[in-house]
């Protein structure tokens, strides 16, 4: 793997800080300076220290994304969220956490953590996800009371949603604790109106990062890893180097 990748892959660092790091002289490799962000390291073996800091190796990797509209959320061939990962597409085991749909902006979580995925989108785990949307026409005050309490939903019957209005009504934010097939605008149709533009901006603990512009993405910090495992009720305590405490 590359030296300036390494660096980066803990989420402390952007790729330009890192490769200014390197440049500078202040990075070593098993305690000698390499100043080429191109050289390659074993992140299983080499020891990697950057102003003196050890940068410890990061099994898994946590992408928060700003997915743009036109991108399907999925691993398959086609115009999927995964091409816009630049030099991480190809990493092994990489996959959306939940779906968007192709028209829905926003904070999309991509992992290799198959554990913590499975139980963040666990029904019984309860992990809130908060969505901006607009609509067309605005929605009344009786139909965010009917948001608020849940609504019929043919197959199923939502659970309450905490909502807040904007605009009177032309817009407005949604937080609901379930990710069924194009659940939002299927509650904002069974209030009385049709969700013209959809952007979640909250998964679990985590809030869509506002310096990232549309197909932006960034590593997570070990804050927000650690957020989403309590969010999630990993009570496992390992490391991110898999070691045990
Ligand atoms: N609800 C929807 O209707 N669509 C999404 O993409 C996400 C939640």
């Amino acid at each position: 793997m590359r030296l300036d990748k390494f660096i980066t892959s803990d989420g402390r660092m952007s790729r330009r800080e890192a490769a200014g790091i390197i440049r500078r002289g202040l990075v070593t490799v098993n305690g000698e300076t390499v100043r080429q962000a191109d050289f390659r390291v074993d992140p299983e073996a080499d020891a990697v220290a950057a102003d003196g800091r050890r940068i410890l190796w990061r099994r898994n990797t946590y992408i928060m994304l700003n997915k743009p509209a036109g991108f399907v959320s999925s691993t398959e061939k086609g115009k999927t969220v995964m091409t816009l990962l630049g030099d991480e597409e190809g990493r092994p085991g990489l996959f959306p956490c939940g779906r968007l749909d192709a028209d829905t902006e926003g904070l999309l979580l991509i992992t290799d953590d198959g554990a913590l995925g499975h139980l963040l989108l666990s029904p019984r785990r309860h992990v809130e996800k908060e969505y901006f949307f607009e609509c067309d026409p605005p929605l009344t005050a009786e139909g965010f009371d009917i948001l608020r309490s849940g609504p019929d939903l043919g197959d199923f019957t939502a659970r309450p949603a905490r909502t807040e209005s904007i605009d009177g009504g032309a817009a407005g934010r949604i937080a609901v604790t379930e990710g069924k097939y194009h659940q939002i605008k299927r509650m904002v149709h069974a209030a009385g109106s049709e969700v013209t533009y959809l952007k979640r901006t909250k998964f679990g603990p985590l809030e869509l990062d506002p310096a990232l512009g549309p197909g932006e993405w960034r590593y997570l910090t070990e804050g927000e890893v650690k957020a989403l495992r309590d969010a999630a009720g990993v009570t496992d305590e390992t490391d991110r180097t898999g070691e045990k405490k």
